[in-house]
């Protein structure tokens, strides 16, 4: 396993709980790391710098508090997302708060990290970069950075095209580093298959939105929870990327999919849209969702699953 120092006995599942645009607050953040998950979020979800440096100051404090009071138990160090696309005209003041706070976890996503990588360096901080084929991996292996993400088909959010299994595989090829995937991973024996393929960590978005400490509306939590994968469309029509919705938060919206005008840009969705405030986001996991549970639950219920599976025998031909 390729697990940076950072998280030496900090985690309890080798987890992230991805950073969701609209959904990833301090309350998700702050609960996936006291039960030893890596919480994070993209800057974007604070709406303005002063609000993300309150933000980082909250998420930091409460966690050397409660590492303090509980130092038998593993405390996640949290992560920030920042979107490293060119036309992110937030990034240069987001990356000063980020340096301010010399934030120990950066994940970056949308475009080159080099600079990034750079200055997260200075302080001692990794930069781990979300990517959806093996050239962007390349690139971003050239530019420095210390773990890669792989966002397959059927996640939640941009969703990649590829497969999970070619592309851990392809990837493995010629990147041994920190490796993390991302795609419907729902369970703890999602989880474990996950590392059996070859990564090292698990990226969780969907799943988490079903949590009494996601913010978002309550229909959005319910709509997870009664809807299965028919229920999605995996379009570009509202934000200019591939991106998984379900169709009953579009139906919901009062929107006939085939008469909304489509974007033909990548919007970055910096908050003048309505695209991920109206129309919720899920992966394919969404089927295995039946239920909301408060987060120490859920973490609880992933922890038993994958001692299920990592206890599970293997393939035997002896007719046992
Ligand atoms: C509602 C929603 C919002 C998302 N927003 C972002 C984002 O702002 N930045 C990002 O890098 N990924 C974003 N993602 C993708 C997640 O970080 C992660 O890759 C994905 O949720 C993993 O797939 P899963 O949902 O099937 O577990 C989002 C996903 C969802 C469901």
């Amino acid at each position: 396993m390729a697990i940076p120092a950072l998280f030496k006995n900090k985690l309890s599942l080798p987890v992230i709980c991805a950073p969701m645009f609209l959904v990833s607050t301090p309350t998700l953040v702050i609960s996936a790391c006291k039960n030893g998950i890596v919480g994070s979020f993209p800057t974007f979800n604070a709406r303005t710098q002063d609000v993300l440096d309150s933000w980082i100051t909250e998420i930091s404090t409460e966690l050397e508090t409660f590492a303090k009071l509980n130092p038998d138990k593993p405390t996640a160090p949290f992560a920030v997302n920042l979107v490293v696309h060119p036309s992110n005209t937030r990034l240069h003041n987001d990356r000063a708060v980020v340096k301010k706070h010399q934030v120990l976890f950066v994940i970056t996503s949308q475009g080159n990290p080099a600079e990034v990588v750079e200055e997260v360096h200075q302080w001692g901080g990794i930069v781990f970069h979300d990517v959806i084929r093996a050239e962007h991996a390349k690139k971003a292996i050239e530019a420095g950075v210390d773990g890669i993400i792989i966002v397959t088909a059927g996640a939640g959010g941009h969703a990649g095209e590829i497969n999970p299994f070619a592309l851990v595989r392809e990837i493995r090829e010629f990147w041994d580093g920190p490796l993390a995937l991302a795609g419907a991973i729902n369970d703890g024996y999602g989880v474990r298959a996950a590392e059996i393929l070859g990564a090292d960590f698990s990226y969780m978005g969907t799943r988490f939105i079903a949590t009494e400490e996601a913010e978002v509306e309550a229909d959005y939590k319910s709509m997870l929870v009664t809807s299965e994968i028919k229920d999605l469309v995996y379009t570009d029509t509202f934000t200019g990327v591939k991106c998984n919705f379900l169709k009953p938060s579009i139906a919901r919206a009062g929107v006939d999919l085939k008469s909304y005008q489509a974007k033909t840009l990548v919007d970055l969705d910096l908050g003048e849209s309505n695209a991920w405030k109206d129309f919720w986001s899920a992966g394919h996991g969404v089927s295995g969702i039946k239920d909301v549970l408060p987060m120490t639950e859920l973490v609880q219920q992933l922890k038993n699953q994958y001692q299920e599976a990592v206890h599970k025998p293997a393939f035997s031909n002896n007719g046992s």
